[in-house]
This record gives C-alpha cells, sequence and structure tokens, in this order.
C-alpha cells in the first residue's frame, strides 16, 4: 500500500522534545511527498476528527519549544470498543495511511488497537518518567532531568546556608529511574525509589548521620512520588532525629521548558525514522534505542518487557551516599 497522507498525535503527559519530533515527522513527510495531518488533542482528535494539515509554516520554529502543539490528553472515550471504532471510523473518512503516535505505555497500547484493526502505526517513546521498558531512551527525560537538577542546585544553596535538610520530591508515577539519575547528579544523602525496597533508619536516618559526623551540615533527600510523598519523609526525619526538613516537590515544572539538544536530536531521529518505517510498510512497531543503537519493535512485545533501575546505579548509590 502506498502512503500518501499520515496523521501525527501527542498523548499522555506532555514530554519537552515532543514539538520537535512533532516537527520531524511532517518535515520527513513532506520530503517524500506525503501530505501530513496533525491529531489534535491525543486519541480524543482521531475519535472527533478534531485534525488541521502541517506544513513547514505550521512547524517553524518549534523545535525549541516544550510542551505540544497538537495538546495532549489521556482519553477516556478510546479505552472503549465503541470509541476505538469511532477513531478507526475517522481514520478511514480521513484517507489515513499511517498514524505516528508520540507518548508512552498507554500510548503505545491505543496504537495497538487501532492497529488491530487495520491501521497502519508507529509509536515513538516520549515521557519524562522514562518508564518505557523497550527503550532505553525516551523523549522528555534528559530535558526534566536538567530542570530537576537545576532546581535542587539552586535549592543547595540554601540548605547549605541555613544548615537544613531538603526532601525533594521527583517525579515518576511509579518509577524511579528520574529520582535516581537526578539524585545522583545532585550528590544526593540519599535517594528513594519505588523499585528498591528500602529500610527507612537505615537507609536515610542512618545516612544523615553518617554524613553530620563526617562535617556535614546540610542534607539533599530526593524521593521518587512513587516511593513516598516527601511530606511523608520530612516528617518521619523530624520525628527520628532533630531536624526540621523543608519540602520541595518540583511537580510539573519538570515537564515543561526548552528542550535539551539530546531531546531534540533524538526526537528528531525517532520522527524520521518513524516515517520511513511507515513508508517501509512496517506497522504496530515502537521506535526506541537499545545499546546505544536505534531500532524498532513489535508493541505487543515491547509492552511485555520490563526494566529495573541499573544494578550499577544501586551500587554507585550504596557506595556514595551517606558519607
Ligand atoms: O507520566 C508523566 C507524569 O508527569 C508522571 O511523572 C506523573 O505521575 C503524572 O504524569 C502526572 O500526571 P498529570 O499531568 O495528569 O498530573
Amino acid at each position: 500500500m502506498s502512503i500518501k497522507r499520515i496523521g501525527v498525535l501527542t498523548s499522555g503527559g506532555d514530554a519537552p522534545g515532543m514539538n520537535p519530533c512533532v516537527r520531524s515527522v511532517v518535515r520527513t513527510a513532506m520530503y517524500h511527498g506525503i501530505e501530513c495531518y496533525g491529531i489534535r488533542r491525543g486519541y480524543n482528535g482521531l475519535i472527533n476528527g478534531d485534525i488541521v494539515r502541517l506544513d513547514e509554516k505550521s512547524i517553524s520554529h518549534i523545535i525549541n519549544r516544550g510542551g505540544t502543539i497538537l495538546y495532549t490528553a489521556r482519553s477516556k472515550e478510546f479505552m472503549t470498543e465503541e470509541g476505538q471504532n469511532k477513531a478507526v471510523s475517522m481514520c478511514k473518512l480521513l484517507g489515513l495511511d499511517g498514524i505516528v503516535a508520540i507518548g508512552g505505555d498507554g500510548t503505545f497500547r491505543g496504537a495497538r488497537a487501532l492497529s488491530k484493526h487495520g491501521i497502519n502505526v508507529i509509536c515513538i517513546p516520549a515521557t519524562i518518567d522514562n518508564d518505557i521498558s523497550c527503550t532505553n531512551y525516551s523523549i522528555g527525560f534528559d530535558t526534566a532531568a536538567n530542570t530537576a537538577i537545576e532546581c535542587i542546585d539552586k535549592l543547595r544553596d540554601t540548605m547549605q546556608s541555613h544548615e537544613r535538610c531538603s526532601v525533594v520530591e521527583i517525579m515518576g508515577r511509579n518509577a524511579g529511574f528520574l529520582a535516581m539519575y537526578v539524585g545522583l547528579a545532585v550528590g544526593a544523602t540519599a535517594i528513594l525509589v519505588p523499585e528498591k525496597k528500602f529500610d527507612f533508619e537505615q537507609d536515610v536516618i542512618e545516612k544523615i548521620r553518617k554524613a553530620r559526623l563526617n562535617g556535614f551540615t546540610h542534607y539533599m533527600i530526593v524521593v521518587a512520588e512513587g516511593a513516598g510523598s516527601a511530606a511523608d519523609i520530612s516528617a518521619k526525619i523530624k520525628e527520628a532525629i532533630d531536624l526540621d526538613p523543608r519540602v520541595t516537590v518540583l511537580g510539573h515544572i519538570q515537564r515543561g521548558g526548552v528542550p535539551t539538544g539530546r531531546d531534540r536530536v533524538n526526537a528528531t531521529k525517532m520522527g524520521y525514522l518513524a516515517v520511513e518505517m511507515l513508508l517501509a510498510g512496517k506497522t504496530n512497531r515502537i521506535v526506541c534505542t537499545h545499546a546505544g543503537r536505534f531500532t524498532d519493535i513489535d508493541i505487543s512485545e515491547g509492552l511485555a518487557m520490563h526494566k529495573d533501575i541499573q544494578q550499577m546505579e544501586v551500587d554507585i548509590l550504596a557506595a556514595l551516599t551517606g558519607i
């Protein structure tokens, strides 16, 4: 089947780098003489026919913009059989020969449903959580990590002046990849992630005590939202030791901002590859990175995979923190 017209959508939580990815999809499509439409508000846009023609003008100057010009949503209607049937009929009505779906696990499950109904679809991983098991890298993680690092560096200045303890909550839903990375980058006193069971006394209080014995007078505790709330951890610290920690929840700040060079370039490569894959007759696949190379995998196979925090990071955490 020849590809003459495609759609591109962003779905789920937004991630810095989605815009450069959309740009790359559109430019690659134009290079091949393919018409490209932006489907707005995730799968809701597919159900409602909420589409907009994209060309070089509509995607100009978005390579450096956070968020997504296509808007995004977590569509409840698309999770139903009826919603999916509506979306499939709309795809046919609009004459879309393929769809590029940019987002996380939920987006991929939606794409798989479309594929089961015969729609050609390629997925691109984009989530600050970096919790998509089949890929080492997902768009947005690098920018979010650098945003959090910059914020914590600022926090450290005031924590140091006041000789305080700071408890910082990092996003990631049920995953601790972002918190672990950020915690290592800021030299945290302790890092708590949901993937690794922790003993509060040993992994937090003991580390603070050791740091104190070594002459440190301020302490940075990084907690992944999936491992507990910063407010709870802070209250427990206050109860256990003579400290009065300050709580910072970085929240959605981590989802915004100018995408880093790494996010822009990877988003550009992934967008390009997705269109090339549609042209090559591929469908029901996720573009991913593995061992430093770009590759692709069947959606169901990708969703069935499991990813864990690297053992090396856990070892480093044990060796370098609480000194
Ligand atoms: O998946 C991205 C993410 O930012 C998670 O880290 C967080 O738990 C969730 O989305 C927040 O979702 P919402 O934008 O609906 O508040």
